[in-house]
């Protein structure tokens, strides 16, 4: 059977290092569900397409409740590659990687079935030569995360070591926990099987290639980290918009919500990557670490605060084009009275060297007016205006934009003099966009973390100290919320806008405004 391959990691140390890629099996729980068709398989089957390809004997098993066959779920998995994957569908290519796929029933509470499990995973190691390396994703409903683990490690799938001649790894997917105590608790269950080294969290937004450019931007160019502080820049927003409602998924939404299901995770990380310091090099633990600064000197909110600073909200129905759309309330699984919001907008404060003063205003929503996600930097207007009889009033302030998605690039607004007689001041843009500067669409985020996770990378993977850092802040604006509900009432706000009216007030009130995007 084939080899290991190596591909170079350009994030890690430098372009010419290369990581091995050993042939393994991946497992994937919850096999049947979305996320599989739609990412897992279709990134993998890219990763296949990609020069250099994944080891050919590569090894995928769903594991599900459902009573499927092997081909119930290579047909499966097909439609998803052939709708999804980023490189085009190949016969031949599908072929080849379709044998290394097969499928396990699993009841999860059932213990025997573990133990079938292990026999399966024996025999396909055997067969295809992947050499005992193993990865688990646990892509099932988060509420039997633990049962799975716990009786994977009494079934003896689990290799419980770093340094042996084999990997065994396991992959979490969102959302990790609750609350901080729930995920205190997980993180616990989780380490009686794996150790931490051999747990990697998934947070998607982490895989993105606009997202890890950020630290390129930052830490590879000599001119930004010098204006990269309180001195220079006024604030920061970050707004992950979607244009989209709860579609379908108002059962796990209700019990989630916008802050635990953006903020905590997706809003958090693009804070840390943009507020945390230079770290000493781009191995896991010292970026990590640097992160994990960030969140702690995030101040806590008082209830007070929590008020002032914060907005919550969720749309009310209306029309979206042509189409009238339903209101959060009236969607699948929704209670009619319910109170949880698909909207947050918020003000945080960092309360170090580098940002005392300087807001962070985070903002997301579904059924907002588009699919964007960007990261501002707005830097201070000079100190004294040359300008101001000319129409100074009129100079904006410097703005650099990191578009993460989508036409991801990287804009700087500034002032430049209009032609002709008068003084007159336009801001112009500076743009560079990845799609026309180097034509190939970029890997997407699932391709990136699972290559990661197979080379034992887990520099873009949350950490259990991060995941439990950022579940604190949370937790106190969610108690906030339903202490003091008067002072932090839910608004209603209509498709397609902004959000609500507050969270403009929120920014106006400190002569600022949302940027409009
Ligand atoms: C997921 C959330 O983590 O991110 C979804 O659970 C959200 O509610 C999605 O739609 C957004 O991801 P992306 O990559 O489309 O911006």
């Amino acid at each position: 059977m084939l080899d290991a391959i190596t591909v170079n990691n350009p994030l890690r140390t430098g372009l010419s290092e290369t990581r091995t890629v050993d042939p393994c099996i991946m497992v994937i729980f919850g096999a049947t569900g979305d996320l599989t068709q739609r990412k897992l398989v279709p990134a993998l089957y890219s990763l296949a397409a990609d020069q250099p390809p994944l080891p050919a004997n590569l090894t995928i098993v769903g594991v599900a409740r459902r009573d499927w066959s092997d081909d119930g779920f290579r047909a499966y998995v097909k439609e998803g590659v052939q709708k999804y994957a980023r490189q085009p569908y190949d016969e031949a290519l599908w072929e080849t990687f379709a044998q290394g796929i097969s499928y396990c029933q699993v009841e999860f509470d059932d213990d025997a079935a573990y133990y079938n499990l292990a026999e399966t995973l024996a025999r396909l190691e055997e067969e295809r030569g992947t050499n005992g390396n193993r990865i688990f994703y646990l892509a099932t409903p988060p509420r039997y995360y633990s049962d799975i683990v716990s009786r994977m490690g009494a079934a003896g799938l689990v290799q419980r070591t770093t340094d042996g001649p084999s990997y065994c790894r396991l992959i979490v997917e969102k959302p990790f926990g609750h609350d901080q105590e729930s995920a205190q608790k997980l993180n616990a269950e989780l380490n009686q099987v794996f150790k931490e080294d051999q747990i990697y969290r998934i947070d998607h937004y982490l895989g993105k290639e606009t997202v890890q450019n950020i630290l390129v931007l930052r830490f590879g160019n000599g001119i930004f980290e010098p204006l990269w502080s309180r001195e220079y820049i006024d604030h920061v927003q970050i707004t992950v918009a979607e244009n989209i409602g709860v579609e379908g998924r108002g059962g796990y939404y209700e019990e989630a919500g916008a802050l635990r299901d953006m903020v905590q995770n997706h809003l958090l990380q693009l804070t840390t990557l943009v507020a945390m310091e230079p770290p000493s090099g781009f191995g896991a633990n010292v970026v990590r670490d640097e992160k994990v600064k960030v969140l702690h000197a995030i101040v806590p909110m008082s209830d007070d605060v929590i008020a002032r600073d914060t907005v919550r909200g969720h749309y009310g129905s209306g029309w979206i084009g042509a189409e009238q759309e339903p209101g959060y309330t009236s969607e699948k699984g929704v209670a009619p009275n319910s109170q949880t919001e698909t909207f947050v907008a918020a003000k945080i404060a960092i309360d170090n060297w580098r940002w005392a003063g300087v807001p962070f205003y985070l903002r997301t929503g579904k059924r907002l007016p588009k699919r964007i996600t960007e990261v501002a930097i707005q830097f201070k207007t000079p100190p004294f205006s040359l300008f101001r009889k000319t129409g100074a009033d009129e100079l904006q302030p410097n703005v650099l934009s990191l578009r993460i998605q989508p036409n991801e690039g990287i804009s700087l607004k500034f002032g430049v003099k209009s032609p002709g007689q008068a003084m007159h001041i336009r801001a112009m843009n500076m743009e560079f966009l990845y799609g026309s500067s180097f034509g190939a669409e970029p890997p997407e985020a699932y391709e990136r973390l699972l290559l990661d996770c197979m080379v034992g990378d887990s520099t873009l993977f949350t950490r259990r100290d991060e995941t439990e850092a950022a579940w604190e802040f949370v937790d106190a604006i969610e108690a906030g919320w339903h202490t003091e509900p008067e002072a932090n009432p839910l608004q209603t706000y209509d498709p397609g806008t902004w959000g609500p009216h507050l969270a403009d007030e929120l920014l106006e009130r400190e002569g600022r405004s949302w940027r409009r995007l």
